[in-house]
């Protein structure tokens, strides 16, 4: 029977052995074999990428691990799904994967900060070169392709001032220039984008955020196609990338409810959005909200849903009122991450500063020093307490 994707996430496995609704958390390091020839045909399917039920030693992962690639596969529609033990493991192994001394990489100036951090301060240490193009100008990107660029890596929408890219522009160009494509698809992850069918090489979440939906559990997902398995294949076995069987167990119990938990996220975050939108003291909604608006017709064009997290822009004199307003939500959690059940708010310093060493600052900034990035994140709370939690937050921005 054709399933659609939300049934089969109910539905992937079932624990024959033990009779259990749920696939069993495999610890093991030793996995063993009934003879030597068991071994060696088992070890050759995996090398032919045949279905295997277990790896042949534990650092490869164990059947839990299997369990959830098998289900990412799907999601995905990918040719193989490397599983790491954060979300940042997957964009250093498919950096360091793929990328040699004299290579360079374009990168979206919006990234996740560390994802900046890595491409620029890491991959300098080995030779290899980033560039960051500005989000809203697919000129700039094509301008700064050179014969030494190797991989493109783009967030769609970017991370705190969500710009909506021209994915297939991208990824037709990169074809024809041989460059390999990545797109970090954390926030509308693949139940509402599936990068590998625009034709991206490498499509990457964060696990921690919305696939584990409860904030108790961290890991990374690479999915790829079949043109760039084998080289990730070769790095990711040798530098003992891994996800732990625990991780894996409750990554795949998060996953049974993401259509589910998604679709809360979306109606709640278009009725804070209704809210913010008549407030003065907001500048901007940086969120795919209004029709006319190029993100929006961009995000329209790819997604068939956007998710919890956004941006609002607040102008103010002062900065210290801005930050009162994010320490007296109650509702609110401050804290890095999201996509779990629960909202949450941060300043983000965006701005290019010496001090700001950790994010390096934004090369395409379009704010003024007066405005100020607020990150949200809306969780599954009654929307209507989170409104008037806003309500009276806002009344401390001078
Ligand atoms: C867009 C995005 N990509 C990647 C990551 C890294 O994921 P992790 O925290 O699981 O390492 C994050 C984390 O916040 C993120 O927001």
């Amino acid at each position: 029977m054709k399933k659609s994707i939300n049934t089969f996430l109910k539905h992937p496995t079932k624990d024959n052995a033990n009779r259990s609704a749920n696939p069993p958390v495999t610890r093991a390091s030793t996995i063993l074999f009934d003879s030597m020839q068991e071994m060696y045909r088992h070890e050759l399917k995996i090398k032919k990428h045949q279905k295997v039920s277990h790896y042949t030693y534990g650092r490869y992962g164990s059947t839990t691990t299997i369990e959830l690639e098998n289900i990412l596969k799907e999601l995905e529609q990918a040719y193989h799904v490397f599983l790491t033990g954060t979300g940042f493991g997957g964009i250093a192994l498919a950096l360091m994967s793929l990328c040699r001394p004299g290579d360079e990489i374009l990168v979206s100036d919006n990234v996740y900060g560390p994802t900046k951090e890595i491409s620029k301060e890491l991959m300098h240490e080995f030779n290899i070169k980033a560039k960051f193009y500005d989000p809203d100008s697919f000129k700039d990107l094509q301008q700064k392709i050179s014969k030494k660029t190797k991989m493109i890596l783009v967030e769609n929408p970017g991370s705190n001032t969500f710009e909506f890219q021209d994915l297939s522009k991208i990824t037709a160009l990169a074809k024809r220039k041989k460059i390999y494509t990545l797109l970090d698809n954390t926030w509308g992850t693949p139940l509402y984008l599936k990068p590998l069918k625009l034709g991206f090489d490498m499509s990457f979440c964060s696990a921690t955020k919305y696939f584990s939906g409860h904030s108790d559990a961290m890991g990374g997902s690479l999915a790829v196609n079949k043109k760039v398995f084998r080289k990730i294949m070769f790095f990711y076995k040798l530098s003992g990338y891994r996800m732990s069987a625990d991780e894996a167990y409750l990554i795949i119990r998060g996953l049974r409810t993401l259509d589910t938990r998604l679709s809360k996220h979306s109606e709640n975050t278009k009725i804070v959005i209704n809210f913010l939108k008549k407030q003065k003291k907001i500048k901007e909604i940086l969120y795919p909200h209004n029709p006319n608006s190029k993100n929006y017709k961009l995000w329209k064009k790819y997604y068939s849903g956007a998710t919890g997290l956004f941006s609002i822009v607040i102008k103010s004199k002062k900065k210290s009122s801005v930050i009162k307003f994010v320490n007296s939500l109650e509702l609110f959690g401050i804290g890095y991450s999201w996509g779990g059940f629960e909202s949450l708010a941060i300043l983000q310093e965006l701005k290019s500063s010496k001090k700001d060493e950790y994010l390096k600052g934004r090369q395409f900034y379009r704010f003024d020093n007066d405005e100020y990035v607020v990150r949200l994140h809306i969780g599954l709370e009654d929307p209507k307490d989170l409104i008037n939690d806003l309500k009276k937050g806002l009344k401390k921005i001078k």
